[in-house]
C-alpha cells in the first residue's frame, strides 16, 4: 500500500504513532516502526539533552527504521523555552526522519528559525490541526504534511469539535500537501475509510496502547478492551484547553466542577500528570485522566505492533474491496 506518506517517510504502511506521553518511549517507538509504521518518541517525556539523546540512540539500537518525534508546543504544559530549543536543536543534529507539532505553530515559534533548521536538516514537519484554516496555515509555512485531527482523538480536540469524517476531506479539497487522518482510527476499516476521504494516511494513538510493546499494567489493557465509544468525555473548556478523557472519578469530577464554574485549582489535581504512572504502570485506572478517543470502542484485543499493522493494512484492502464490490451489486 503505497501513498504520498509512505513515499515522503519511506514507510511501508501509511500508519503513524501519535505523541503519547508516559507511553510513546524507545520500544514502542521501535517496534511500530520495525513493523512498518512510523514509530513515536514523545520529547516531553525527556528534560535534559543527554536523556533525549540517550532515547534517541536507545530507539537506534532497536530500529533502523524511520521514526518521528513529537513536540507537543503548549505554554500551558510548563515546558520551559531552553527545553524546547533543545528538542528542536538535538532533532535537526540527529537528522530524525519527522517531527509531529502540536499545539502552536512552528512558524510563529522563535520567529520561525527552528522551521528552517529543521527544513534544512532534510526533518520531515508535520503539524497536527483541528480545523481547516490551521491547516492552510501550515501549508503556507511550509510544513510538509498535516494531521486532521477530528474531535474524537483523545489528547487535546480543537475546540471546533469537527468530526474526522468532515475534517479530513475537507483537508484534502483545500490542501495540496498530504493529510493524515487522526480520531477514531483503529483498524483497517478505518484507514480504508481515511484513503477514501482523501487522506494519505492515519495516526492511532490509543489502539496502540494494548500492544504488547507498550508498556502498561495489564489492568489498563483490559479496561480499554472493556470500555467503548461511548465512554469518553470532552472536558477543559472553561480551563482554554479542551481534552477527551475516560470517563472516571476524575473525569465525572471534573465535568461537576465545571459545570458549576469551578477554578482551575480545583479540577488540576484530577488531571495532574503526576497521576500518570499510577495510572499506566499500577493500573488504577479509576482515577486521573486516561487521554483515550472514542477509538476505544474499537479495540478488543492486546497484539504485537508487527500483527496489528499487518492486519489494519490487510483488513484495510478487504474492505475498499467489498466497498467496491457492494457499490457495483446495487
Ligand atoms: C495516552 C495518550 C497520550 C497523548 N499524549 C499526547 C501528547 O503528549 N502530545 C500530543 O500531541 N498528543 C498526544 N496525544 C494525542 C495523540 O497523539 C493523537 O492525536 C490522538 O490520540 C489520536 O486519537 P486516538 O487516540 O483515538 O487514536 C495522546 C493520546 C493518548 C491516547
Amino acid at each position: 500500500m503505497r501513498t504520498r506518506l509512505t513515499e515522503m517517510m519511506g514507510i511501508k504502511y501509511p500508519v503513524i504513532c501519535g505523541g503519547m506521553m508516559r507511553l510513546a518511549y524507545p520500544p514502542l517507538c521501535a517496534a511500530i516502526s520495525n513493523a512498518g509504521g512510523l514509530g513515536n518518541l514523545t520529547a516531553a517525556m525527556y528534560s535534559d539533552k543527554r536523556e533525549f539523546q540517550d532515547a534517541i540512540e536507545t530507539t537506534r539500537s532497536l530500529t533502523d527504521k524511520p521514526f518521528m518525534i513529537n513536540v507537543t508546543l503548549l505554554p500551558s504544559i510548563g515546558i520551559p523555552e531552553e527545553r524546547y530549543m533543545m528538542y528542536f536543536e538535538t532533532i535537526a543534529d540527529e537528522k530524525i526522519a519527522a517531527v509531529e507539532i502540536s499545539g502552536m505553530p512552528l512558524n510563529r515559534y522563535a520567529g520561525g528559525v527552528y522551521l528552517k533548521k529543521l527544513k534544512d536538516a532534510g526533518v520531515k514537519i508535520v503539524h497536527k490541526v483541528g480545523s481547516v484554516r490551521h491547516g492552510k496555515s501550515a501549508e503556507k509555512a511550509g510544513y510538509d504534511a498535516v494531521i486532521a485531527a477530528g474531535v474524537e482523538e483523545g489528547g487535546h480536540p480543537l475546540n471546533e469539535n469537527v468530526a474526522t469524517t468532515v475534517l479530513t476531506p475537507r483537508m484534502a479539497e483545500e490542501l495540496k500537501i498530504p493529510v493524515i487522518t487522526a480520531g477514531g482510527m483503529a483498524n483497517g476499516r478505518s484507514l480504508a475509510a481515511a484513503l477514501c476521504l482523501g487522506a494519505d494516511g492515519i495516526m492511532m494513538a490509543t489502539r496502540f496502547i494494548n500492544t504488547l510493546e507498550c508498556a502498561v499494567h495489564e489492568k489498563v489493557r483490559e479496561e480499554i478492551v472493556r470500555r467503548q465509544e461511548n465512554e469518553t468525555v470532552l472536558y477543559g473548556n472553561s480551563i482554554g484547553l479542551q481534552g477527551r478523557g475516560l470517563l472516571n472519578d476524575s473525569m465525572r469530577e471534573v465535568l461537576k466542577i465545571e459545570a458549576r464554574g469551578g477554578t482551575l485549582e480545583e479540577i488540576f489535581p484530577h488531571i495532574a500528570g503526576a497521576l500518570g504512572d499510577e495510572i499506566w504502570q499500577k493500573g488504577e485506572v479509576s482515577k486521573g485522566l486516561i487521554a483515550v478517543g472514542q477509538s476505544i470502542g474499537l479495540v478488543h484485543d492486546v497484539l504485537s505492533c508487527r500483527e496489528l499493522l499487518d492486519g489494519i493494512v490487510k483488513e484495510a484492502e478487504e474492505a475498499l474491496a467489498s466497498g467496491l464490490k457492494r457499490f457495483q451489486e446495487n
